[in-house]
């Protein structure tokens, strides 16, 4: 059943003038990073709003580290672009894509080669410090006294979005500009329902653009929003997408 959408979503792409696809922790599973919700999920393991909310950080900034920045630390220091990326950054090259919104926050979209990259829950590739608010690449971040500190003696955190914190607004600005102007817009690889994310696509459909869904299962969106949904691996079918469109130079 797949072929015929496969098909359908390469026609669909050369047709768009401008799209845009939306993604989530499934694009980065097999890089060996686990997504949040369903098996073997991140939350499965811990409560989000005892170690991903900005009240439970500040509270005490050195348990959220010890319970899950530190492994995450660890984790993105070594990861790499998975097929999922790959094909992304095949559809960008070969000129059917413009711009990547992603929740993700392992840079991995841009280690493959997409350019146009928005974070929306911001990159856990910087640290800020509390206090000056100096920046820092987390690769020169020290974890062996918690929480890590700025030279200023300043807790760092990463430049991520917590639950209870605002999305960066030049992100959320943009991303819902692109939603209204795109004509396609795939959404790969996310559960879909943490806001305002989540109403992305939705916002994508009501000002005309089609909205197309690759997920491993479905979806709020899959009845309500998407004109259709390709159910299995990111990977694999990103990977088909990509090899059946010839390229035709940057148009977005
Ligand atoms: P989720 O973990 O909620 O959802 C991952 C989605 O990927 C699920 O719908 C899976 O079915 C799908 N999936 C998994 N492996 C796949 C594969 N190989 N191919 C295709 N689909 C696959 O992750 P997100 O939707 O990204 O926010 O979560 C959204 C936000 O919730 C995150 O950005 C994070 C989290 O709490 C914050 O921390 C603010």
């Amino acid at each position: 059943m797949n072929e015929e959408l496969i098909s359908r979503l390469t026609e669909d792409l050369k047709a768009s003038r401008l799209t845009v696809v939306l993604t989530g922790a499934g694009v980065s599973v097999e890089s060996g990073i686990p997504p949040f919700r369903g098996k073997g999920g991140l939350w499965e393991r811990f409560d989000p709003m005892e170690v991903a909310h900005i009240d439970a950080f500040m509270r005490n900034p050195a348990r959220v580290w010890d319970l899950l920045l530190r492994e995450m630390h660890h984790l993105l220091n070594r990861v790499r672009p998975g097929t999922s990326h790959q094909g992304l950054a095949r559809l960008e090259e070969a000129g059917y894509l413009s711009t990547v919104i992603t929740q993700n926050v392992d840079g991995l979209h841009q280690a493959a080669g997409n350019t146009d990259v928005i974070e929306f829950h911001g990159s856990f590739a910087r640290q800020l410090c509390l206090d000056c608010g100096k920046q820092i690449p987390t690769t020169l971040v020290s974890l062996e006294t918690l929480p890590p500190r700025c030279s200023c003696g300043g807790i760092l955190r990463p430049d991520c979005v917590f639950f209870g914190e605002m999305i960066p607004p030049q992100a959320l600005e943009r991303s819902f500009q692109l939603a209204e102007a795109c004509n396609l817009m795939l959404v790969v690889g996310t559960s879909a329902v943490v806001q305002p994310v989540a109403s992305l696509p939705g916002v994508a459909k009501s000002t005309g653009a089609k909205v197309v869904e690759i997920n491993q299962e479905p979806t709020p969106l899959s009845a309500r929003v998407a004109d259709y949904s390709l159910f299995g691996e990111a990977g694999k079918i990103l990977g088909q997408v990509a090899a059946g469109l010839p390229p035709r130079g940057r148009r977005h």
